[in-house]
């Protein structure tokens, strides 16, 4: 049932070409376009959504997270992401042309259960995202979109993570294209893209060697830190989430260009930090910022560790360890990123002997408030 693999996890973060293959799967026409169907909500209501609210936990969350930065780029709906625990309580505005978007992988997380109750209540409309068939959020919700990962069993989640991001990315594409927000051949120019990322994602887990051994060889870290940009910020804080279940370890994940306004004080000889360097290629100087706070760190006696993309030489200067990833457009690196850092806390959570699908303390689906 593993596979072959000694866990469920390592199963599953090599299992995550197909998730993300299997969620797009029937997802398009043959021409290419975009067909959501399953989305059951008046479109004449979805066109006149003026806000998009996320909510979920956990690692759903930061697939939000990642997902709030191509939806309000591409549909140009305000949007945000909220912990479904905290929502409810702070009488937030909510009203019928307010779309909220749960992120589940279980299906039966109370806290974000509730917070869908409560969003229906005050006349929002619904749609989830869930990878578990049947399961009680998709069931009050107004629609589902099924993430196809496949039954996730280890406790801290990998395949549902990308699955997510990937499903919230198609209800985006298809909110813009039925909202006129991107023309017809944008939205097959990313869906071929997209299409493209489980052969990316099978790369990244083959040449993952050094990534393992690095990892192993920081079995006796207490303390890594975590940075990104943009859509690179919520892979950070997911890195650093991965490294707490598995391997409970002190991680803290952060934006980058926070870093000078308050963490660099923990920067000390020694500290690992662990940089997603956004892709040369991106707009807005996002990566020449990322490629100064990594020489900040590094100035201050980091040991810094770079997750860049391949052909990216000028992070080799100021990175002792870099890992790359294959080429793809901002929005999309998350689906890859992310995946190094799932593989080095696993393998340091096995270095120190630690059982990865069970970790301490937690639970796989949280039915309790
Ligand atoms: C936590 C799980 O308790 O719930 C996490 O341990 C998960 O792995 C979080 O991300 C949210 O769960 P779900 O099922 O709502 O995505």
């Amino acid at each position: 049932e593993k596979g072959g693999y000694p866990s469920f996890m390592e199963k599953e973060i090599n299992d995550q070409p197909d998730a993300v293959a299997q969620t797009l799967l029937g997802r398009s026409d043959a021409d290419g376009n975009l067909t959501l169907d399953e989305i059951r909500v008046d479109p004449s209501v979805l066109k006149n959504i003026d806000r998009i609210i996320v909510l979920a936990c956990g690692t759903s969350a930061y697939a939000g997270q990642v997902a709030r930065y191509a939806i309000e780029h591409w549909c140009r709906i305000p949007t945000e992401v909220e912990l479904s625990h905290e929502f409810r309580y702070r009488d937030p505005i909510v009203d019928e042309n307010t779309l909220i978007v749960s992120i589940s992988q279980s299906g039966e997380t109370m806290d974000t259960l509730m917070a869908v109750r409560y969003a229906r209540e005050q006349g929002a409309k619904t749609v989830a995202i869930c990878n578990t068939n049947g399961s009680t959020i998709p069931r009050e919700s107004d629609a589902v979109l099924y993430t196809h990962a496949g039954p996730e069993i280890a406790v801290a989640s990998t395949k549902a993570f990308l699955a997510q991001i990937t499903a919230a990315y198609l209800l985006g594409l298809y909110l813009a294209q039925l909202r006129g927000n991107l023309f017809q051949g944008q939205i097959k120019d990313i869906l071929a893209e997209l299409a493209k990322t489980p052969a990316k994602i099978a790369t990244v887990l083959e040449n993952a060697d050094q990534i393992k051994e690095l990892a192993r060889s920081m079995a006796d870290t207490r303390s890594v830190l975590f940075l990104g940009r943009h859509v690179g910020y919520p892979v950070a804080m997911e890195g650093a989430l991965k490294l707490k279940e598995l391997a409970y370890i002190h991680a803290e994940g952060f934006a980058a260009g926070e870093l000078k306004h308050g963490p660099i004080a923990l920067i000390e000889e020694g500290q690992p930090v662990i940089v997603v360097v956004p892709s040369p290629r991106g707009r807005d100087s996002l990566h020449s910022k990322v490629v100064s706070n990594i020489q900040e760190v590094r100035a201050r006696g980091a040991k810094t560790i770079v997750i860049a993309e391949e052909g990216d030489e000028s992070v080799k200067a100021y990175a002792e360890h870099v890992f790359y990833v294959p080429e793809t457009s901002t929005l999309l690196a998350p689906l890859l990123t992310t995946v190094p850092l799932q593989i080095f806390a696993l393998e340091l959570a096995s270095a120190k002997g630690f059982d990865v699908d069970q970790p301490r303390n937690l639970a796989k689906s949280v039915t309790v408030e």
